[in-house]
């Protein structure tokens, strides 16, 4: 499967000179989407994870499904406020300022194998601090994976000492 070919780029959104790569029309080819699923999975079964998470809110549309396909557990990566148990947050930095993630306490126990899934690796922000929620937590991140990634913002460079695959590289 062609993968590149699936994702529609559109120019100078949301901003002049930005070239967005839009997932929406892969996600809209049912061949293509389940292809995605499962090639991550290729992945994320090497490494016999317990729990699939994503961040919100790309991230949703690719742990969810894998978790589903595998028979394992999603944990969801929120945006500050919006879960309703006890949680841990971390703050990542943006190109103009701050933001955080947040995951329930009890969300995985120690000890327990998550792999992270996303739709982007661009700066590497995102990743970076979902990782540490679960690192905080005492879980094993064993793998992080993504539909697409921008090499040339080297978000990889943040994730040394992880396994990290990508379907898709520009
Ligand atoms: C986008 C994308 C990744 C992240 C990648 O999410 O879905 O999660 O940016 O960028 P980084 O590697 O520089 O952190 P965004 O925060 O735009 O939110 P969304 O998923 O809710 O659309
Ligand atoms: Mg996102």
């Amino acid at each position: 499967m062609d993968f590149k070919e699936k994702i529609r780029v559109i120019p100078d959104f949301p901003k002049p000179g930005i070239r967005f790569k839009d997932i929406t029309t892969l996600l809209q080819d049912g061949e293509a989407f389940q292809a995605a699923i499962n090639t991550l999975n290729d992945f994320a079964r090497k490494h016999d994870a317990d729990i699939i998470a994503g961040p919100e809110s790309r991230g949703f549309l690719l742990a969810a499904p894998m978790a589903y396909a595998l028979g394992k557990g999603f944990v969801p990566v929120r945006k500050p406020g919006k879960l309703p148990g006890e949680t841990i947050s971390q703050e990542y930095s943006l190109e103009y300022g701050k933001d955080s993630l947040e995951i329930h306490k009890d969300s995985v126990k120690p000890g327990q194998k998550v792999i992270i899934a996303d739709d982007l690796l661009a700066t590497g922000g995102t990743i970076g601090s979902t990782i540490q929620l679960f690192e905080k937590l005492g879980a094993e991140v064993v793998g992080v994976c993504f539909l697409i990634e921008l090499s040339y913002l080297n978000g990889r460079e943040k994730l040394k000492g992880y396994d990290v695959f990508s379907l898709v590289q520009y």
